[in-house]
């Protein structure tokens, strides 16, 4: 006689399957990552990407303020993410207390209608700082992405320094980059427990984008590829840090205007950033000039590609100084202080400040010698393996 199973057997074993797979279901860990502009959003897409990747232990949704809008659209878009929230809080020239304000009030509701145990934040902008503190407020705990970089003056930059200091006193977990900003955090008496070194996942992002840019057709990079030709020297420009307003910026112009002048081969492009701050001086002294290029905002891909098109990039960006490294390419960077030292000590990038004298001369220096161009370029990135976002989804599970 053979032996087989009772149907009951069988429907007893698809209870049992259901049971728990609804059980799991319901002790999922509920994930909220919330950013806000073009930064942030480029280096928490791999942290977003990840969690997504393992939908059997998190409930994971993406929050964005849209602090930016364009420039973070630009970036959703290349990444293919879909918000579940968007508070949809960028308005032309808005300032920070309206801006605070309005991401208080806005996560507060999200945070009652999701409830998440983690709230994940990035870096130091006014939404991580403000949606950190509605957290709080909410007994949500907090995880810092890219916890623990400090120039320890609460004016530069600002009012990022103090943004990330403050998101680091509020939150429960800290992801640090690297080990300085551990030892950063260690020296404020942050729990060494709390504290992982996982590299910086823009290094992460940075590999997404070199990797897609292998077989992505794309008509804005088709169109830099045909105007930056293949012979010329580029040097690519960005700048919007607040403390540059007013007078660095008319420096940084002036600057920029006797470098064409005096290389006139110099192909010098410009994507200038959307704040009227940054608009108005950047486009009132040096549009018309045939070798200074201003052009919109690039798409992040585009972007990474100009980069790696470049022979220098002069910024004030944070982004970018750990970008450039990694593309072995010197980094200018128009700050007196940075929190991030470590490809300043490796070499690779240098300060220079808005002063015109130096920022002329240095360029001038890497034009025109090409040992002084060799020695900075000889040390690759000290920010990561592109495993960050990894590490940091692993510390949940
Ligand atoms: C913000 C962050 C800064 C980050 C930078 C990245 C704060 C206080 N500042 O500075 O830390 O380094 O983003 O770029 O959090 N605008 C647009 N479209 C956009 C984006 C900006 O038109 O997509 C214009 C708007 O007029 C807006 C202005 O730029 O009011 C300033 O935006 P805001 O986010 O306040 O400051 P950022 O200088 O962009
Ligand atoms: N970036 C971009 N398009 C541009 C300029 C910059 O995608 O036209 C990217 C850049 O690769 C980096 C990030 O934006 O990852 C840096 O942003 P930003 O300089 O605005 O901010 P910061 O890093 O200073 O906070």
């Amino acid at each position: 006689m053979e032996l087989r199973p009772k149907p009951s057997f069988y429907r007893g074993i698809l209870i049992k399957f259901v049971y728990l797979q609804t059980f799991n279901f319901a002790l999922r860990k509920k994930i909220l990552v919330v950013f806000g502009t073009r930064p942030e959003a480029i280096k928490m897409a791999p942290v977003y990407k990840q969690f997504i990747l393992y939908p059997e232990i998190f409930e994971t949704r993406l929050c964005v303020t849209a602090q930016h809008r364009q420039m973070l659209d630009q970036v959703l878009s290349f990444f293919g993410l879909n918000p579940d929230y968007d508070l949809d809080l960028m308005k032309q020239g808005q300032n920070l207390h309206e801006l605070t304000a309005n991401v208080i009030i806005g996560l507060k509701a999200i945070y009652e209608d999701f409830n998440p145990d983690y709230v994940l934040v990035h870096g130091d902008t006014t939404t991580s700082f403000a949606a950190s503190l509605a957290a709080f407020y909410c007994g949500v705990k907090v995880a810092h992405v890219e916890a623990g970089l400090r120039t320890y003056n609460k004016m530069a930059p600002f009012p990022e320094e103090l943004n990330r200091q403050l998101t680091g006193r509020i939150a429960d977990i800290h992801f640090a980059p690297t080990e300085s900003a551990k030892a950063n955090l260690l020296s404020e008496g942050i729990n060494a427990k709390t504290i992982e070194v996982t590299g910086n996942t823009v290094i992460d992002a940075l590999f997404m984008a070199l990797e897609q840019l292998k077989t992505y057709e794309d008509e804005e990079i088709k169109k830099l590829q045909k105007f930056v030709g293949s012979n010329k020297k580029v040097l690519l420009v960005t700048g919007h840090r607040r403390e540059n307003f007013g007078e660095g910026f008319i420096e940084i112009c002036n600057s920029l205007l006797q470098i064409a002048n005096e290389f006139p081969d110099l192909d010098i492009i410009y994507p200038v950033h959307l704040n009227p701050n940054v608009q108005q001086p950047v486009f009132e002294l040096l549009q018309g000039q045939s070798n200074i290029r201003l052009i919109h905002p690039l798409s992040y891909p585009a972007f990474v590609w100009l980069m790696s098109r470049a022979y220098i990039i002069l910024t004030d960006s944070g982004g970018i100084q750990e970008e450039g490294p990694s593309l072995r390419k010197p980094v200018l960077v128009m700050r007196d202080l940075t929190e991030r030292p470590e490809a300043v000590e490796a070499g690779t990038v240098k300060l220079v400040g808005t002063n015109k004298l130096i920022i002329v001369d240095e360029i001038r220096k890497l034009l025109k010698d090409s040992d002084y161009y060799a020695a900075m370029i000889a040390i690759s990135n000290p920010y990561g393996t592109g495993n960050a976002a990894e590490q940091i989804v692993a510390k949940f599970k």
